[in-house]
């Protein structure tokens, strides 16, 4: 078969180079966007007196039909045809003939590909921003269900200070609110037009960027015609803001891992997200927070593999941004497959209480608080931190806790110490004394969950908006 390029060549196409330069495997994904964009290109053609209006609509029947051949999963592609748009206007051709080859008046398939790359990314964009809404939504569920569970703060690792579980998982509410953004926020750049850039330098026929741009629902066309197909930063741009989400994910997952171990017994993960192992019976395994916090890494790779693809490219566009595809398409279905299992874990997720409640019970977190208290009595907190760290060594070297000791134990390494010293170390005081914008307080975590939920309806309706909005 001659290819659609093949006038100014004497020879076929080397095998190996024909599957080499061949995209169709994989960039076969976008046949949908590439019809809607032909489609909108087309009636403007007509529309502008470039084409006949008569041949406009033929190519339009043709593309329609071929559409719905796509849906169905019914059209066949072929590696002759290189890439998902010849292989799509070779099909036309068989299927209306000649008047078919007047689809690509006016265009390259460098717009081309970058309009398909927009419309594809528009559309997922949203649809991780609504998965994020529906993490949001579980963890501020859980939140409001445990408001009441202190668990260990760590730094290090250690212990350090209680917090309540709810206060943890709003820390990932504000990380994952973040990411949201971030996703919105990169909408702006993806929602561009790049058609009608032609090859490089723009095109002859007195086209009509902004018909096509209303007709694909666009809300914005590059400026530049070589900008235009040679910019791949918004694709950059979702692949960072999928590292950063992917990071935030596999934190928690690590957290998750740590927390249904034994050692810890926090949490006990539900058996539909937990794996058994082939020989161990005992082994119940937290292999999706592992896979997950495994697939981190894949994300940054494809990252990292397009930074380096664009690295001192000359303008405009070269082949090398074909690279671009795989890791975009790797990176999607990494990142949806990735919350839509982490969402799940979380909400049929056990907090064991009874253990937590021993956990922290058993441990010097309270003594910063004892610090605090001999500063309200007068004593600078340097002296107060030797004072309690004195306090601490005497408990370890005896295995008992600070709650342990008497009034006349602690009279002997201050005589500021009074009766009341066995409030400060109580738990729940612990806890609703930091009582500050952001702090662990019931009532400030309370206020928190209350903020947090007030604003979810708000991303919920960005995302009903847009995916309205959006023709695909
Ligand atoms: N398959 C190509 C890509 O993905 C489409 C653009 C090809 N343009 C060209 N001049 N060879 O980048």
């Amino acid at each position: 078969m001659s290819k659609l390029w093949g006038g100014r060549f004497t020879k076929p196409t080397d095998k190996l180079v024909e599957e080499f330069t061949a995209s169709i495997p994989f960039d076969q994904k976008l046949a949908v966007e590439d019809i809607y964009g032909s489609l909108a290109h087309v009636k403007m053609l007509g529309a502008c007196g470039i084409i006949p209006v008569e041949d406009a609509e033929q190519i339009g029947a043709g593309l329609r039909e071929l559409l719905a051949e796509v849906k169905a999963g019914q059209l066949q592609f072929s590696i002759q045809n290189e890439d998902v748009h010849m292989n799509i206007e070779q099909h036309l051709l068989e299927r209306i003939g000649p008047v078919g080859g007047k689809l690509h008046t006016g265009r390259s398939r460098n717009d081309q590909v970058a309009l398909d790359m927009h419309m594809y990314l528009r559309r997922e964009t949203v649809h991780i921003v609504g998965l994020l809404a529906d993490l949001l939504a579980v963890l501020l569920a859980q939140g409001d269900q445990y408001l009441h569970v202190i668990i260990p703060g760590y730094t290090h690792l250690q212990r350090a200070q209680p917090v309540l579980l709810s206060h943890h998982l709003l820390a990932y509410v504000g990380m994952f609110s973040r990411d949201a953004e971030r996703f919105q926020d990169s909408l702006k750049r993806i929602d561009l037009l790049p058609l009608g850039a032609g090859a490089l330098a723009g095109t002859t026929f007195p086209i009509d960027r902004q018909m096509v741009a209303d007709e694909l629902g666009f809300s914005r066309i590059y400026e530049n015609s070589m900008d235009a197909v040679s910019d791949r930063d918004f694709i950059l741009e979702f692949l960072a803001a999928s590292s950063i989400l992917m990071m935030h994910l596999s934190r928690f997952c690590e957290e998750l891992v740590l927390w249904s171990s034994t050692e810890f017994g926090f949490v006990e993960l539900d058996d539909a997200y937990s794996t058994g192992s082939s020989i161990m019976p005992q082994k119940k395994n937290p292999d999706v927070a592992e896979l997950i916090r495994g697939k981190t890494g894949r994300v940054y790779g494809d990252l990292i593999g397009l930074l380096t693809v664009l690295k001192s490219l000359p303008l405009a566009y070269n082949k090398d941004l074909q690279e671009d595809k795989e890791g975009m398409f790797d990176t999607v279905t990494t990142v949806k497959g990735s919350l839509a299992l982490f969402t799940g874990m979380i909400e049929t997720l056990q907090v064991k209480e009874d253990n937590i409640k021993r956990a922290v019970s058993h441990d010097f977190s309270n003594a910063t608080d004892l610090a605090d208290y001999l500063v309200r009595k007068g004593l600078p907190f340097r002296q107060a931190h030797e004072v309690i760290g004195k306090l601490v060594l005497t408990c370890i070297e005896r295995g008992i806790y600070l709650a342990d000791l008497s009034l006349a134990e602690y009279r002997e390494h201050s005589t500021l110490f009074g009766e009341d010293l066995f409030e400060f170390l109580d738990l729940r005081h612990v806890v609703d004394a930091r009582d500050v914008l952001g702090g662990t307080a019931t009532v400030q975590v309370r206020q928190a969950l209350d903020r947090a939920l007030e604003r979810l309806p708000q991303l919920q309706a960005w995302v009903e908006q847009q995916l309205q909005r959006l023709p695909i």
